[in-house]
């Protein structure tokens, strides 16, 4: 386990910059982390690295969006409001997670049935003043 002290945003920018120069076709991200710990920042900062230049918003009401204007395409998902495993299926996640993108998963833990088994997991928490953050990566 890696543990990453993220002190500011631009923390978190630089993190999520070289993250997405990090990943390939086929990797699975997932983000693990309360409400307002930063996953959907993390996120946007990593789809701006990869030339997207769409806004990313949260994908909550249709827990997936699809990217495909930048370097490699990217599928940000936001399982938080998913009812089950069924929704999953229905969607096809498989043809995401197998596929030819970068997956982004926010709230992963919630189908973690579901992960790749090399699925990079990154748990975030707080830490002591408003802007900072903890990384804990298993990669
Ligand atoms: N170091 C930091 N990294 C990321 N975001 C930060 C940081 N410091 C402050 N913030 C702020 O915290 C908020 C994080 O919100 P964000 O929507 O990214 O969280 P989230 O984890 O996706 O929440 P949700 O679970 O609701 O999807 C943003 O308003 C962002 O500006
Ligand atoms: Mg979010």
């Amino acid at each position: 386990m890696r543990k990453v002290k993220i002190k500011s945003e631009a923390d978190t920018r630089k993190f999520g910059e070289e993250l997405a120069r990090s990943l390939k076709a086929g990797d699975v991200l997932a983000l693990v982390g309360d409400l307002g710990t930063g996953k959907t920042t993390l996120t946007k900062y990593m789809a701006r690295e990869l030339g997207i230049m769409e806004p990313i918003t949260s994908p909550t009401f249709t827990i997936i969006c699809e990217y495909k204007s930048g370097r490699l395409p990217l599928y940000h998902f936001d399982v938080y409001r998913l009812a089950g495993i069924d929704d999953m299926l229905e969607l096809g996640y498989e043809e995401y997670f197998y596929g030819d993108g970068i997956c982004v998963v926010e709230w992963a833990d919630r189908i973690e049935k579901l992960l790749p088994e090399n699925t990079k997991t990154i748990k975030i928490g707080f830490g002591d003043d408003p802007d900072e953050r903890i990384y804990t990566c298993d990669f």
